[in-house]
């Protein structure tokens, strides 16, 4: 039986979206009605310089939304407010991992960003240029992104925590005229050398387009500076005007390119567009996170990703609400920072993942304990699936039984929120993103696209474009049509795997190639983790198949433990029991193996693939750059060797 959480009746009365009713009568219009539905909310939430000639345009699989329309996202996020009224309403209120802190108005942003703007004008930057944005998470970040997008460069973030590698390929792919960075930033109390690593990305001169480098004082550490390359820049901007119109882009200019892992070794580019994905990163801001005006929003991703993109920088932004930014780790000094922050800054919307979530369910409830969380009102999910055990947690220790959980779901690819529960109208279900938002046509098919019944599972896709969805992969339209509309004819493809129940609830299970089958049962990777880690032993599973002579497939879980004695014998013993016991004996594991930590991107996410490689060829080949810490692996695979 799935346990089924309304939001509490305070909060239904007072959402932005309330009741059932009002949810249905929205999506049936955007289904119904979908130019007429997304035109009222554009002209409705977003400042357009000029109206669009028509809505949409397709040309399976290249879309257009707003065709002739003329705005700019810099302006949406920041004039629009300083001209009506929040001029003085601090935009983004931001904490350093050391502890020093910044509140920044919408007024003072704005200069800011036209300042910055004037800085690359000077350089001889312009609409359709590309820069590599490479800095930590300091407000001169979103400062860098909204000064490019006022003046149409497309902009591409990568993560502070990539190599200098995975910097350079991401550079020379985007053919990028400017790297901005900073010279360092902090996390766990160490500085994390940014500078170097973009010296190292240029040195050999493989980026030739990257001909100058904007360097943002930070860390004030020593760094090398390169004459005629690298300038400051406090240095740049003496002098520079605090005044820099918004140029009047057309609403399909490309805004940014994001890159992300696919299948192969080589990142794709997702390559997102400007109007399309404003208005949806503003409506889903309104529909899920029911953004009021007196709001304290926080989302604690970093900038690097998609979320950060979407749900620190742009959305909040453009629907005029603060925005918290927080710079180092969330258990530095200590495993409470997060929580008090939120108590600082009496934070009303909280939004972070799973992962992060079990990680502090690891270190025990004494440390939310120690502070007042009584602002929250709404908690967000996203990244992967929630066990329902990390969901509850979530639920009763953090947001004390009376904040509604939103699950979100969605990919970088898709922009913006495509599963969630609009949390004034929706009830919740523990591992669910229940219901799509409105113009949002998820389907789950088989391999032929025929649509399979409630209950079973199959293969998630979205059946019509959607205002935020990815143009293109960035100077490969062939993969894009290739990775996500040829699979299955006609339709996106998510490469999820999920089911729908007979309240029409999604269920996401993962990746598509992280679905087991074992004796012919299809299995989740997540459902047998999800079982793992309610026992009281387990932290953090990890569970990838491995190919089986009779089977076909059989389970390999590996396991983290809390702090405590045990014994493994008798634990791995145990817990195939606990598996076979919660799901089926069909589920119980081959083989459970114990370790000190999973191999995890910097993004948290568990990288399966790796453990699948270790677990059926001993070794790890393919693309690991975005693995936070290699010596997990090699570990992990030197245990191996000696079984
Ligand atoms: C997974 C992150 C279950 C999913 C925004 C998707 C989720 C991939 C959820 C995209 C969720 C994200 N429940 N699975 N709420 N959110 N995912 O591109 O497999 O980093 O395809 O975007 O994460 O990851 P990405």
């Amino acid at each position: 039986m799935d346990h089924v959480y309304p939001s509490n009746p305070e909060f239904v009365a007072k959402a932005n979206v309330s009741g059932m009713d009002a949810y249905r009568a929205l999506y049936e219009r955007a289904e119904q009605q979908p130019e007429e539905f997304w035109a009222e909310r554009a002209a409705e939430n977003l400042h357009w310089f000029k109206k669009w000639d028509h809505v949409f345009e397709w040309n399976p699989p290249f879309a257009k939304w707003f065709v002739g329309g003329k705005t700019n996202v810099s302006y949406n996020c920041l004039d629009r407010h300083v001209n009506g009224g929040r001029k003085d309403k601090t935009a983004i209120l931001w904490e350093g991992e050391p502890g020093d802190t910044r509140k920044i108005s919408y007024g003072e942003l704005l200069r800011l960003v036209c300042r910055f703007a004037n800085v690359l004008k000077s350089r001889g930057l312009k609409a359709g240029d590309r820069a590599i944005i490479y800095m930590p998470m300091i407000p001169e970040l979103p400062v860098a992104m909204l000064a490019c997008a006022r003046l149409g460069i497309t902009h591409s973030v990568v993560f502070g925590g990539f190599s200098a590698e995975a910097l350079k390929a991401r550079i020379q792919d985007l053919g990028a005229q400017v790297v901005i960075t900073a010279d360092g930033g902090w996390r766990r109390a160490k500085e994390v050398r940014l500078k170097d690593a973009v010296d190292e990305a240029l040195a050999a001169g493989d980026c030739p387009t990257a001909k100058e480098v904007i360097v943002y004082r930070r860390t004030a550490s020593q760094i090398a500076i390169k004459e005629g390359r690298d300038y400051w820049w406090h240095e740049l901007e003496e002098g520079m005007s605090e005044e820099c119109p918004a140029a009047e882009l057309d609403a399909e200019h490309p805004l940014y390119v994001l890159y992300t892992s696919g299948t192969t070794g080589k990142p794709k580019g997702i390559m997102h567009a400007t109007g399309g994905y404003l208005l949806q990163a503003t409506m889903t801001m309104k529909w899920v996170f029911d953004i009021q005006e007196s709001d304290m929003y926080w989302c604690s991703a970093d900038i690097g990703w998609v979320t950060g993109h979407s749900y620190i920088v742009y959305g909040p932004l453009s629907v005029g609400t603060t925005t918290v930014m927080y710079e180092g780790a969330p258990d530095t000094p200590a495993f409470d920072r997060w929580w008090s922050i939120v108590a600082k800054y009496k934070v009303n919307i909280f939004y972070t993942s799973p992962t992060a979530i079990r990680a502090l369910i690891r270190q025990g409830e004494q440390w939310p304990e120690k502070h007042d969380l009584s602002s929250l009102r709404l908690l967000g999910s996203v990244g992967e699936p929630i066990n329902p055990a990390a969901w509850e947690w979530y639920h009763r220790v953090i947001g004390k039984g009376r904040c509604p959980i939103v699950d979100t779901w969605w990919q970088t690819e898709t922009g913006a929120i495509m599963i969630a529960p609009m949390p004034g109208a929706v009830p919740q279900k523990p591992g669910s993103g229940t219901l799509p938002m409105p113009g949002v046509l998820p389907q789950i098919v088989d391999l032929d696209g025929k649509p399979v019944e409630d209950g079973k599972e199959g293969y998630l896709i979205l059946r019509r474009p959607w205002p935020s969805m990815l143009r293109t992969i960035w100077g490969d339209p062939e993969r894009y049509k290739e990775q996500y509309w040829s699979r299955v004819p006609g339709v996106y493809f998510t490469g999820d795997a999920a089911r729908r129940d007979s309240d029409g609830y999604f269920w996401i299970l993962g990746r598509v190639d992280d679905v087991m089958n074992v004796s012919g049962h299809r299995l989740s990777t997540m459902e047998v983790e999800s079982a793992l880690v309610k026992h009281p032993a387990v932290a953090e599973a990890a569970v990838v198949s491995k190919p089986h002579e009779i089977t076909g497939q059989a389970v390999c879980c590996f396991v983290t433990l809390k702090k405590g004695d045990h014994d493994p014998r008798k634990l791995g013993v145990e817990l195939r029991q606990w598996v076979a016991h919660e799901i089926g004996a069909f589920a119980r594991p081959e083989e459970i193996r114990f370790t000190d930590a999973l191999p995890k991107t910097r993004s948290g996410k568990i990288m399966r693939r790796l453990l699948r490689e270790i677990v059926t060829s001993h070794t790890v080949a393919g693309d690991v750059t975005t693995l936070e810490d290699m010596s997990v692996v090699t570990r992990l695979a030197a245990q191996q060797d000696e079984d």
